[in-house]
C-alpha cells in the first residue's frame, strides 16, 4: 500500500530543529554537560495554591467526567472576572469567552471556522510558527509576512502592506509581549491595527500568552481595551509556570467565538474540569492590574536572569537590549560570526555546551538573530555566559 500525504502537509516547512535536536542527542551520548537555554517552558514550578486546589478537585468525581467544549460555566465566568479586574473590560462569559487546550490549540483552530483556500492571513515574521503553518497553511490560506524590524521596534509596519493585499487579508495575528523579540506595543500602535482591521476588514487574532511576563511597572494592554470587534487568546501556561497542563482562554467578539466553538466541538471535548478549576483559583488571586504574588515571585526571578544575562552579554562584548516583557532575549548574531547563517552559529554554541534557538526557527526574518531563553538559574547562565567568552 501506498501512503499519500495530503497535499497541505507538503506545504508545512522541514522541521528546522531536527538537525539542533540531533545534535544535543550527540552532545548529550558524548557526556557534555549542556546549558539548554532554548526552548521557552519554564523551570520555575506552578504555584502551590494551584496544585493544592488540582489534587482537591480532582478527587471529586463530577470533575472527573468529560467537559464542555467551550469550557465549564464556572471558568468562563472566571475568566470573565479576571479580564474585568486586569483590563477593566466586560464579557459576557455565555458569549464571549471560551475555553482552548492551551493557546496553541486556540490559535491554530480559529483559522478552520474562518479561513478559505487561498485566503490571505498577515503572520508576524519572525513569529510563533503555528500562525503560519498550523493555522494558515493546514486551512490551505495563504500567509503574507509581516517582517518585525528592528528599525520599527519589532513591530509590523502596517503602511508598508499594499492595499491589495490588506484588503484580500481575512485575520491578523498580533502577539505582545512579542516571542520571539521581546518587544512590547504601545497602545497607539494597536489603535492604529484596529483602525487597519476596521478600514480593511479583516480581525485581529491578539495571542497573548506574555501579558503578565512584563517588568519594572510595564503593565501590557490588549487589543480588547479598544473594542470588542477582535478577539485575545490567553493561557495559564506562561502566567503560573503551567505549560504541560494545557489549559486557555480565548475571549472577544461573540461572533468569532462561536465560529471556534463550532469546530472544536466537533474535534475536542475540552480540557480537564479539576484543572480548569485550579486555574481559577490562580486568576482569582488578581484583584486589579497588578501581578497577584504568585506571579510577581516568578517575575522577580526572571528579572534577575534578565539582568545578569544581558550586561554579561554586553561585557563580553555581544550588545544585547533588555527587554521589558517576555523571559526572551533576542539579539544579533555576535560580529565575529555575522557572515554565517544563524543555525551554523547556533553549532558553534552547542559545540561549547549552551543551546539557544536560531532565529531562523521563527521565518526567514529571523535569520541573523539566536533567542534565550531565561529558563537556567543565575549560576547555570554566567556559567553560559563564560563558555561562549571563549567562543567569542
Ligand atoms: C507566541 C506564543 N503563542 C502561543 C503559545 C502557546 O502557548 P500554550 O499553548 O502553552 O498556551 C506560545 C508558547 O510558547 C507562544 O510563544
Amino acid at each position: 500500500m501506498k501512503i499519500e500525504y495530503a497535499e497541505r502537509i507538503g506545504r508545512l516547512p522541514p522541521y528546522i530543529f531536527a538537525e539542533i535536536e540531533e545534535l544535543i542527542i550527540q552532545k548529550t551520548k558524548e557526556g557534555v554537560d549542556l546549558i539548554k537555554l532554548g526552548i521557552g517552558d519554564p523551570d520555575l514550578p506552578t504555584p502551590e495554591i494551584i496544585i493544592d486546589e488540582l489534587i482537591a478537585e480532582s478527587k471529586v468525581s463530577d470533575n472527573q467526567n468529560y467537559p464542555t467544549s467551550m469550557g465549564e460555566e464556572f471558568f468562563r465566568e472566571g475568566v470573565a472576572r479576571w479580564n474585568k479586574v486586569r483590563y477593566g473590560i466586560d464579557l459576557d462569559p455565555t458569549t464571549e469567552v471560551s475555553h482552548v487546550m492551551g493557546g496553541k490549540e486556540g490559535v491554530a483552530n480559529i483559522a478552520r471556522a474562518f479561513i478559505n483556500p487561498g485566503d490571505i492571513v498577515l503572520c508576524p515574521n519572525p513569529g510563533y510558527p503555528v500562525y503560519e503553518n498550523g493555522a494558515t497553511k493546514l486551512c490551505d490560506g495563504d500567509p503574507f509576512l509581516l517582517p518585525l524590524k528592528i528599525e520599527n521596534d519589532f513591530l509590523p509596519d502596517l503602511e508598508a502592506v499594499e492595499t491589495d493585499i490588506l484588503k484580500k487579508a481575512k485575520m491578523m495575528y498580533l502577539n505582545y509581549p512579542n516571542n520571539p523579540t521581546g518587544a512590547i506595543a504601545p497602545m497607539d500602535y494597536l489603535k492604529k491595527a484596529v483602525d487597519y482591521a476596521e478600514d480593511y476588514n479583516f480581525f485581529i487574532v491578539y495571542d497573548n500568552p506574555y501579558s503578565e511576563f512584563t517588568y519594572e511597572d510595564y503593565i501590557a494592554p490588549t487589543i480588547l481595551q479598544i473594542n470588542n470587534d477582535h478577539v485575545e487568546i490567553n493561557s495559564a501556561s506562561k502566567m503560573f509556570n503551567m505549560t504541560g497542563f494545557r489549559c486557555g482562554w480565548i475571549a472577544g467578539n461573540a461572533d468569532i467565538i462561536a465560529g471556534l466553538r463550532k469546530v472544536k466541538s466537533q474535534i475536542d471535548s475540552g480540557g480537564s474540569i479539576f484543572i480548569q478549576k485550579a486555574v481559577i483559583k490562580g486568576l482569582n488571586e488578581y484583584t486589579s492590574e497588578k501581578k497577584p504574588r504568585i506571579v510577581a515571585k516568578s517575575m522577580k526571578i526572571y528579572e534577575k536572569r534578565r539582568d545578569v544575562l544581558v550586561n554579561g552579554l554586553n561585557d563580553i562584548g555581544w550588545p544585547t537590549n533588555k527587554p521589558q516583557a517576555t523571559f526572551y532575549i533576542w539579539t544579533a548574531v555576535p560580529e565575529k560570526y555575522c557572515d554565517i547563517p544563524c543555525m551554523d552559529f547556533i553549532k558553534k554554541l552547542i559545540n561549547v555546551g549552551v543551546v539557544v534557538t536560531p532565529g531562523i526557527g521563527f521565518g526567514q526574518y529571523g535569520e541573523g538573530f539566536v533567542r534565550f531563553a531565561l529558563t537556567q538559574n543565575i549560576e547555570r547562565i554566567q556559567e553560559a555566559l563564560e563558555r561562549i567568552k571563549n567562543l567569542l
